[in-house]
């Protein structure tokens, strides 16, 4: 995999007077594998040009160049475990820290996923002075994710996202953005995809209850059509 614009924003020049106020939110999309985070965190990105900072593409991108992050990371990614709190919380922080993250707004799409990991969130951000303005709560149940994930087609280039069924590319098998050719996400195999889903249950939904004690909380209903949920999102979006 190619791609390593995983934390780009639109230049400020191209954005419109609506996205410019909407380009300075900070907000986490947070929900079960294959909600579809990246399809809204794209869509939201298109609209409003804030950057998508996603835990699961810089990985990705890490064992795509093997490098010695990337190598230890494969080895949990692979078997749909989480990547060590110390690993993910300090890889974020250098993401986060980048100067055009701290100057506009920004979407987190699967990081945090544990307690420790929002907790350190909470340190970083507070000492850049910077807070959430929301969290995007995506519920769907478990046999819709196996439905999406076991039907996921990525682009291995650009990062887009299809779907065999619900959103098939144009030509078959490639990318309608770039052309590149698509490939099945190795952590897209059935009895991993039932991992990944046992382990958000445990690990990633306490992490819901403790945002509600101290963030703006938004549920959104994920089932829908993908126009459907965003619609949702841009909805409960500050004014
Ligand atoms: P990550 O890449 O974050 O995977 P994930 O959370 O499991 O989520 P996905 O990317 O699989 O799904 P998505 O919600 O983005 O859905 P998508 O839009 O693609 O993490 C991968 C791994 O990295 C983890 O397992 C872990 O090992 C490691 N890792 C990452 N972050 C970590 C962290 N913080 N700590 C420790 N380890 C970490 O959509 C899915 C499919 O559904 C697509 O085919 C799409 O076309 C389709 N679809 C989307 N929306 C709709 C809709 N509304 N209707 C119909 N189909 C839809
Ligand atoms: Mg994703």
């Amino acid at each position: 995999m190619g791609f390593d614009t995983v934390h780009t924003a639109v230049p400020g020049s191209l954005r419109s007077p609506e996205s410019a106020i909407m380009s300075s939110v900070r907000i986490l999309l947070i929900g079960p594998p294959g909600v579809g985070k990246g399809t809204q965190a794209t869509k939201l990105k298109e609209r409003f040009g804030m950057a998508h900072l996603a835990s699961g593409d810089i990985f990705r991108s890490e064992i795509s160049n093997k490098t010695e992050l990337g190598l230890l990371a494969k080895s949990y990614t692979e078997k749909g475990q989480l990547v060590p709190d110390e690993v993910t919380i300090e890889m974020m922080a250098k993401h986060l820290m980048a100067p055009d993250i701290q100057a506009g707004g920004f979407m987190l799409d699967g990081f945090p996923r544990t307690l420790a990991q929002a907790q350190a969130l909470d340190r970083l951000l507070e000492s850049m002075n910077l807070k959430l303005e929301r969290v995007i709560v995506m519920e769907i149940d478990d046999e819709a994710v196996v439905a999406r994930l076991g039907g996921r087609l990525s682009c291995a280039n650009c990062g887009a996202v299809y779907h065999k069924v619900f959103n098939p590319p144009k030509i078959e098998n490639t990318c309608d953005k770039c052309g590149n050719g698509l490939f099945v996400r190795p952590d897209d195999q059935p009895e991993t995809i039932r991992g990944r889903l046992k382990v958000y249950h445990c690990q990633t939904a306490p992490v819901i209850e403790y945002y509600k004690r101290h963030c703006v909380v938004q549920k959104v209903d994920a089932s829908q059509s993908p126009d459907a949920v965003f619609q949702s999102i841009v909805d409960g979006l500050p004014a």
